[in-house]
């Protein structure tokens, strides 16, 4: 009798059965070996897997909360006062702008709600709350407005750029737009993104030479700083201008660390041409860009800049021609390049948009109102603020933080901060019937909450 060995029949199956498996063999390496590779590639684009904890809290972050707010009663006016001069219907924006406003205290909560990380927050800890008070941990309401977020990963730490604008607001002329005196661009670090040490000023304003770019009676505006590896030096590009904007050049500054100072180094027209709001954006194979809203803000421009990113190249394409978009910030999600922009309304709030590429040199396509939530007017007004930045964030992919200034344009050192989750990846509101082999965009999402955290630490 013979006794059954399991193993050898099994060994003895796998050699029989050797010329219909060798194929399948042969598939399974070529499995693993691409697997691998798509590993390989997803790594380094920076992705990583989610945990289910932080899908919920990312899914949570996608939940559309309604905010109600009522316009006020028209205040009483005599009726001689009435005809002699009919009012229109306020709208909104008017109250927003409004001091006096009933509403003053929802656009602008005052200093008891404000968020400050010295205290015992309880459950509040690591929350932003859009529009409130947010203080440093020396207890000052952060200045840093119109900036950008470098992390830096030699110190392991976020810095945040900005106007430092703690001065009296007034208008240089009877038309002018409200303005506060330069004072410099401040730099607040952090680990977490919400305790923010300030840093102080890394640039400041010249106080007598009246010939100096950044002569405190001029306007340096919107400072992006990105480091540049070859040199080792962190470089910051700013808006540069005379108290009525008819300069309209780009300054640069440098410095051996983030923390400053920043050498001023000169300003001038880009390509040649006026430029106005800009940002920089430094892709994935180190080659960074200035993008500037330019020809009386008709039109924006890109062009690389050169190796030591302290300078244009000839290269420039003009996009979004005849939109008049400007405040334009600029992110990458799985090889798409994407860039939010506002209207040209000053400091009064107007309706955000979004433009894709698959080319950060264009042609860029726009989609249509990334915000999601609060209500119309709400979607109206950027959630009554103007974008400035969109900081990626390692780790969660398809999740930024959308950085926009509420801008007081009555106390302009009071401006606050508007920053909320934005995603990337849901499919479009309007999916064309048919793409003609034309890219079909993901939608970005900004979700309006009156308070939220990021999905970790
Ligand atoms: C806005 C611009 C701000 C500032 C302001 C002055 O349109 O985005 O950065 O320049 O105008 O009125």
């Amino acid at each position: 009798m013979r006794v059954k060995n399991k193993f050898k029949e099994s060994f003895i199956l796998h050699c029989n059965a050797g010329g219909r498996l060798f194929p399948l063999v042969i598939g399974c390496l070529l499995f693993l070996h691409l697997f691998s590779f798509a590993h390989q590639r997803y790594a380094q684009s920076g992705e990583t897997h989610l945990s289910t904890n932080q899908r919920t809290q990312f899914s949570i972050l996608e939940r559309v909360e309604e905010e109600n707010i009522q316009l006020p009663q028209p205040r009483k006016r005599s009726t001689r006062a009435a005809k002699r001069k009919p009012k229109r219907p306020t709208t909104f924006i008017d109250e927003f702008l409004d001091e006096s406003s009933q509403l003053r205290n929802v656009f602008f909560p005052d200093q008891r709600t404000a968020v400050d990380s010295r205290k015992d927050n309880g459950n509040d800890t690591y929350y932003y709350h859009p529009g409130r008070i947010w203080l440093d941990t020396e207890g000052n309401p952060i200045q840093a407005h119109g900036g950008g977020i470098l992390y830096d990963s030699r110190t392991k730490m976020y810095y945040w750029y900005g106007e430092y604008k703690d001065g009296p607001t007034y208008h240089a002329h009877k038309k002018g737009a409200a303005r506060v005196d330069v004072i410099g661009v401040s730099c607040y670090s952090s680990k977490d993104l919400w305790t923010w040490k300030n840093e102080g000023i890394v640039l400041a304003a010249e106080e007598k030479n009246e010939t100096h770019d950044l002569y405190k009676l001029n306007v340096l505006e919107r400072p992006k700083v990105i480091h540049n590896e070859k040199t080792g030096k962190y470089v910051m590009w700013m808006h540069i201008d005379d108290a009525n904007y008819t300069k309209a050049s780009v300054g640069v500054a440098i410095s051996d660390l983030p923390t400053g100072p920043f050498n001023y180094l000169y300003s001038k027209r880009s390509h040649g041409y006026d430029s106005r709001d800009m940002t920089l954006f430094k892709d994935d194979d180190g080659v960074a860009y200035l993008i500037y809203s330019s020809e009386h803000n008709k039109d924006l421009h890109i062009g690389p800049l050169n190796e030591e990113y302290i300078d244009v190249t000839e290269s420039m394409r003009k996009i979004l021609i005849g939109q008049h978009r400007e405040a334009p910030a600029l992110f990458k999600h799985q090889g798409t390049y994407y860039m939010i922009t506002s209207g040209c309304t000053s400091w009064s709030p107007n309706e955000a948009l979004v433009h894709a590429s698959e080319s950060i040199m264009g042609p860029w396509e726009t989609i249509g109102n990334p915000c999601i939530g609060g209500n119309k007017i709400f979607r109206l007004t950027t959630f009554f603020a103007q974008g400035t930045f969109v900081v990626p964030l390692s780790g969660v992919p398809g999740l930024f933080i959308f950085m926009a200034d509420r801008w007081n344009p009555a106390d302009l050192k009071d401006s606050r901060y508007v920053w909320l989750p934005l995603t990337v990846g849901r499919p479009l509101d309007h999916r064309p019937e048919y793409s003609f082999g034309l890219p079909l965009w993901s939608r970005v999402s900004i979700y309006w909450h009156k308070k939220w955290r990021l999905p970790y630490r």
